[in-house]
């Protein structure tokens, strides 16, 4: 069996944020609390994660009367502890006293602006005072809970996010170029800075992240995911001087594109994080939008390969941020809850479990609701969750046995942001790109990592980089290996465009991955919103597609060098040029897209490569639109299938011939099963 995240605690956690320390001045609410858990099946609580005030309300003044109770209570109960360090949020008298611990926004042609002490993750991540200080709190912490018997994992700070630029992070990210470029000439030859006379000649003319080099732009968000990686670190140094076994974590954004999660995923021991879906959408927008989520814990879960994950946060109800904050139908909290679990998580926690009665997140949903009692139709969802969870603790540790790669790289993402053009309508799409691809996969239950640019190959049939714009050194010539060696890739449009600083490649696109591609991708037609082209099959191609489907909206003029032309373009001046063409190289193939096409062509051409490398899926079925099926496995060889129904209509799912226990009702299924909407089922291998 697969160890569990931490092995003190071999159950699926059911909890979540948890903030007493806000309620100490209410008498009985901590009683209330602790009679209510175990009727929700809630078996851990994350706490902390903003109580510094109520940690040291005076500089050096550490209260912890409060947290050793909760502590001693989980304790007695056996339950699991997520203990926060409090860095998202800082006291006022420290604000007061140290100003230099709050974030300075420098916008256009203002000077430097110090923000005023408000809101959360409002602190400069250089200043060595609030390093000081979140030591001196984090290691006080890590002294008194390090082998407290409830201590199951480290929660870092809270959403690590934003930037700041005070002189002090001018001045560290000027270091951090020093060593990264030694000199000014290899920094101006890399940003092509002679471009309006932007030319450095002293370290310290680079003050502002002047928006027309976009070099500098790619190199100050590296810079800013280096800084939060580094501050990350030294919080794991404070816990890790007084508590040597819990593991630590800190809850990621898949959606938040302001850090590239690589850096920081390599400084903490497993990835855990906060997930919103809005299931309770209309009909028709469900599947993609499952589809979204489902992406998204296959990219945070694929951070730290050979490990599950945990839902660290979830909303049991609305939240108060959606612009329509709708009911979740019944049944899709649950959903929601067994998706995440599906795809690799080892928990399933909420933002909130008490609802607190004043602040900003007055309104967002919580297991405990302001009415405070076990009568809510949301606690007894939250508590057939937590039956669920203890059912399916045979999942525990069990890993996504993927053979699928879809590239998804961040900073690729930045780059095609950062960069003038070339077309506006592609900005803000890579992630919905990387979705349009990774969905044919979920549809079949084929399971999907998500890899970036610098992630090994080895171990995949399949690799898919749609609009790979920014080619981190050596992705190429690992490409040409995977290739080689009998891999499938599968590029785009879009892709190898420019190098690590935003520098477009010289002779011609895909640039260095000309090679295994075997096409040249020389001119591309960005068409209007309401304007399509399209792709007509070739006879006799290798994936035996028929027939013509639409483009999407944007169409490059490629030259086949060697590949053979699988289809071309209907119309257009450049009708019957290639629009998909597949180079063999070594054992394997190289596809190329010079459209990404409609969804029915991605749907056929993934579904044509899925077959073609015999992918294996969860469920040996074609699965009816809406129904999706995961699958995990552990060193046991025991296999969980998991069947959800996102539709909001009854669905028929063929199991196949071998009886199976559905884990969740231990019901043996076989054959044709109908299931309701928002049906779940979690089947273990024959009885
Ligand atoms: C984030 C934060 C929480 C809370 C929730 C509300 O995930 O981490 O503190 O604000 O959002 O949805
Ligand atoms: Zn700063």
């Amino acid at each position: 069996m697969n160890a569990p995240l931490n092995p003190k605690f071999p159950f699926l956690l059911h909890g979540g944020d948890y903030n007493p320390d806000q309620w100490r001045h209410v008498p009985g609410v901590l009683d209330e609390d602790f009679r209510l858990f175990p009727l929700a099946g809630i078996n851990s609580v994350s706490v902390g994660i903003f109580s510094w005030t109520a940690l040291e309300p005076a500089e050096g003044r550490y209260e912890f009367g409060w947290l050793d109770e909760v502590m001693d209570r989980c304790a007695e109960r056996g339950m699991a502890v997520v203990l926060a360090t409090p860095s998202g949020a800082r006291p006022a008298w420290m604000a007061q006293k140290y100003p230099e611990v709050l974030r300075m926004n420098w916008p256009e042609s203002i000077p430097p602006v110090r923000n005023l002490w408000s809101g959360r993750h409002n602190h400069c991540p250089t200043s060595p005072v609030y390093r000081e200080k979140v030591r001196q709190i984090d290691e006080a912490l890590a002294a008194r809970y390090g082998k407290h018997p409830a201590l199951a994992f480290w929660h870092l700070s809270n959403e690590y996010s934003g930037e700041c630029r005070c002189p002090l992070c001018m001045a560290a990210f000027r270091d951090w170029l020093r060593k990264k470029y030694g000199t000014l000439d290899e920094l101006n030859h890399a940003w092509w800075s002679g471009f309006w006379a932007h030319t450095y000649t002293d370290w310290d003319q680079i003050e502002r992240i002047d928006p027309c080099l976009d070099g500098l732009v790619l190199d100050w968000k590296r810079w800013v995911s280096h800084q939060t990686a580094d501050f990350v670190r030294a919080e794991v140094a404070a816990i890790r001087k007084h508590s040597a076994d819990a593991p630590i974590t800190t809850n990621l954004m898949a959606h938040y594109d302001g850090l590239d999660y690589a850096p920081i995923a390599r400084e903490i021991d497993f990835v855990s994080w906060d997930c919103y879906p809005q299931y309770h959408e209309r009909p028709g927008e469900l599947e993609p939008l499952a589809a979204k989520f489902g992406f998204s814990h296959d990219y945070m879960r694929s951070l730290k390969p050979g490990k599950p994950f945990l839902l660290m946060e979830s909303c049991p109800g609305p939240t108060n941020w959606y612009h329509h904050n709708r009911l979740l139908r019944p049944g899709q909290h649950r959903l929601k809850s067994i998706q995440a679990v599906a795809h690799g998580s080892d928990s399933v926690q909420y933002f909130q479990i008490r609802k607190g009665r004043g602040g900003a997140e007055k309104f967002h949903g919580a297991v405990i609701d302001h009415e405070g009692t076990e009568k809510t139709r949301m606690f007894r969802e939250v508590a057939q969750v937590g039956r669920d969870l203890q059912a399916l603790r045979p999942v525990l540790g069990s890993l996504v046995p993927a053979r699928v790669g879809i590239v998804f790289d961040r900073e690729s993402d930045w780059a095609i942001k950062a960069a003038a053009g070339p077309c506006d309508a592609v900005k803000q799409h890579s992630f919905d790109t990387a979705i349009r691809h990774y969905r044919p996969y979920w549809k079949r239950g084929i399971p999907v990592d998500v890899l970036d640019g610098d992630s090994p190959l080895d171990g995949y049939d399949l690799v898919v980089a749609p609009c790979l714009f920014m080619l981190r050194d050596g992705f190429a010539e690992r490409v040409e290996r995977f290739v080689e060696k009998g891999g499938t890739f599968v590029a785009t449009w879009l892709t190898g465009v420019v190098g690590p600083t935003g520098l477009c490649f010289r002779g011609g696109f895909p640039g260095p991955l000309r090679k295994v591609l075997g096409v040249w991708a020389e001119e591309t037609d960005y068409l209007y919103d309401d304007e399509r082209n399209s792709i007509e099959c070739a006879d006799g191609n290798a994936l035996g597609l028929r027939g013509s489907f639409g483009t999407d909206t944007v169409c490059e003029v490629v030259h086949a060098e060697g590949s053979q032309v699988a289809a071309t373009y209907g119309s257009a001046f450049y009708a019957g040029t290639p629009a998909l063409t597949v180079n063999r190289f070594g054992k394997g193939e190289a596809w190329y897209l010079a459209t990404c096409g409609d969804d029915a062509f991605l749907d056929a051409f993934h579904g044509a490569l899925a077959a073609r490398r015999g992918l294996r899926r969860a469920l040996d079925a074609d699965l009816p639109e809406g129904v999706c099926a995961n699958v995990r496995e552990n060193d046991a060889g025991d296999r969980f299938v998991f069947v959800t129904n996102f539709a909001s209509e009854p669905r028929t799912v063929d199991l196949g011939p071998a009886p199976r226990k559905n884990l969740l009702d231990g019901a043996v299924l076989s054959g044709s099963v109908v299931l309701p909407p928002f049906g779940v089922l979690a089947l273990a291998d024959p009885v």
